[in-house]
């Protein structure tokens, strides 16, 4: 009696687990916060930061400005995603306005606006500070920006 309750109860738990849907393919996190940080960041931030060093002129120069501030927004919601944010309401906070800024900044390259591009600077800055100061392990010994290099 008791082996066909539990037979039963198999049938039913291979039943719903057959009948379940399928499961969506997960996305996958590959590069590190640090890779993230070095690799896409960090270069597409100086295309604002330093946008007067060369700054845009023809068509080409406009859109690959364009494209760097999007990867730029599009990188804070990387940093926010589950399994590899730090996922705490002041991570996300400041990933948030990482990504506020450089929407920003994307939206004045759009509109081929050099000073509102100039002008997100400060904003730029304070977004990477706040959130170093708080969780980059090593802030205080950071290496030196590109121009001491
Ligand atoms: C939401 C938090 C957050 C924001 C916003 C943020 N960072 Fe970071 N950043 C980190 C953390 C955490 C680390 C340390 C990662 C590690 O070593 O694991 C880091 C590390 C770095 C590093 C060093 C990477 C290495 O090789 O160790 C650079 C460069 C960097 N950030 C640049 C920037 C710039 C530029 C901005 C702004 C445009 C920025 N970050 C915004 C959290 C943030």
């Amino acid at each position: 009696m008791r082996r066909t309750a539990a037979a039963a109860l198999l049938a039913a738990v291979l039943f719903s687990a057959g009948a379940a849907p399928a499961q969506q393919p997960a996305f996958e996190p590959v590069g590190t916060i640090a890779d993230i940080m070095r690799e896409i960041i960090y270069p597409m931030s100086d295309a604002l930061f330093y946008v007067m060093r060369s700054p845009p002129e023809t068509d080409y120069d406009w859109n690959l400005l364009a494209r760097r501030f999007l990867t730029l927004a599009e990188s804070g919601n990387l940093i926010m995603m589950d399994g590899r944010s730090v996922a705490e309401d002041d991570w996300m906070t400041y990933a948030r306005e990482l990504v506020d800024v450089s929407r920003s900044a994307h939206g004045a390259a759009l509109a081929r606006d050099l000073d509102a591009i100039q002008a997100l600077s400060p904003r730029m800055e304070a977004s990477c500070r706040t959130c170093h100061e708080q969780y980059h392990p090593r802030y205080r010994r950071r290496p030196p920006p590109p121009d001491d290099r």
